[in-house]
């Protein structure tokens, strides 16, 4: 009998034990003893598992014989992990069989989910608010006065402006997220890509007193991918060059192939954006891509930023399996390189 149960748990990828009508533990498979510890046959259950609920789960399964679900928190010395206990008795093996489900991953997209949520009622209530607060001074103190309601008209125009643009990102990044395993496959003129979104932008640069220049190979670069999105990403790098870094005066966009690329192993494409503004203070390089993550939230929001932008871009430099490099120097500018394999399948 005791063998048949060490073959049934040997065969369960997850871990597995099994106690008897005497409160031992009487078989375990490996992948228990990694988690709870060796030598545990023959051991009293409650002095292995010395979780009060766990405990307090299994000897209710005992005395009754209902199955139960209960949790198990472990911690390998650098993260917790959370187990789902499933207790159920087998009758003619006439055991309490405790089966551990790894369930982090899911608890972290629930903390994920919520925080997204969190997020985004928080980004859209701010300009609501304000919008709110408007009307009310509109309905008013205002109500006569043509000046003060131009002005505040203004204000709202730009408010819900935001809104609008933070749903439009939201969508985009929820699309983008969408396709992101699904392989492009038309082939895209890089070089056309770079001197719409230049020609698409001046405007922009004019009013920010920025010079805007491209720097393009003679002959035309082609890639595999999507152009509209590749629109976007150098949109994105482009209209932040020119809105955070505007006190440089100048933005560079350059396109250059490589013959072989160290991270990608293989021919790629460069296109990169350089501006000679405040830069970016190192601690915040490594967050820029998160969502609603900016360097310097007040300035930036004011400048209508939703803090998205650089999220969409990393999904879709990922969906075109690429890298996205970011160097910067405090006061001397930022470079933003994109780096795309010049065959996205041999990668
Ligand atoms: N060239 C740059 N110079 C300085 N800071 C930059 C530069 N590019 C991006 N940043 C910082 O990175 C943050 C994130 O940029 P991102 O494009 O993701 O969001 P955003 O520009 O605030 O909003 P959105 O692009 O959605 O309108 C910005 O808020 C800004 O603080
Ligand atoms: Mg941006």
């Amino acid at each position: 009998m005791a063998e048949a149960i060490d073959e049934v748990l040997a065969a369960l990828p997850m871990p597995v034990l099994a106690i008897d009508g005497s409160e031992r533990i009487v078989a375990a498979n490996k992948e228990a003893t990694a988690l709870v510890g060796q030598g545990l046959a023959g051991r009293h259950y409650v002095t292995i598992l010395r979780q009060p609920q766990l405990i307090e789960t299994i000897a209710a399964v005992l005395q009754d014989s209902q199955p139960r679900v209960s949790q198990y928190l472990s911690n390998d010395g650098i993260e917790d992990t959370t187990y789902r206990v499933t207790a159920r008795v087998l009758p003619n093996l006439r055991v309490v069989m405790l089966a551990f489900q790894d369930v982090s991953h899911l608890e972290q997209a629930g903390q994920m989910r919520r925080d997204f949520v969190a997020n985004v009622s928080h980004e859209l209530r701010t300009p609501l608010t304000a919008l709110m607060g408007f009307i009310e001074t509109l309905r008013g103190p205002a109500r006569e006065d043509a000046a003060a309601r131009d002005r505040f008209l203004d204000i709202m125009q730009g408010e819900a402006g935001r809104m609008n643009r933070l749903v439009g990102d939201l969508l985009s990044l929820s699309r983008v997220e969408g396709d992101q395993r699904v392989r492009p496959r038309k082939s895209v003129n890089l070089s056309d890509v770079v001197s719409s979104v230049a020609r698409t932008l001046a405007p922009l640069a004019k009013d920010t007193s920025v010079v805007l220049d491209c720097d393009l190979p003679d002959h035309p670069v082609s890639l595999i991918g999507d152009a509209d999105q590749l629109m976007q990403v150098v949109t994105n790098l482009v209209e932040n060059a020119i809105k955070y870094g505007a006190s440089g005066g100048r933005v560079i966009i350059k396109l250059t192939e490589v013959a072989r690329d160290l991270s990608l192993r293989a021919p790629g494409v460069y296109i990169s954006v350089t501006d000679f503004g405040p830069g970016i203070a190192p601690v915040h390089l490594p967050r820029l891509t998160e969502r609603f993550y900016r360097a310097d939230s007040h300035r930036n929001r004011a400048l209508g930023g939703t803090g998205l932008g650089l999220a969409i871009v990393k999904h879709i430099i990922n969906r075109h399996r690429g890298r996205l490099r970011i160097e910067s120097e405090l006061g001397q500018g930022a470079t933003f390189t994109v780096v795309l394999p010049l065959d996205l399948n041999t990668v």
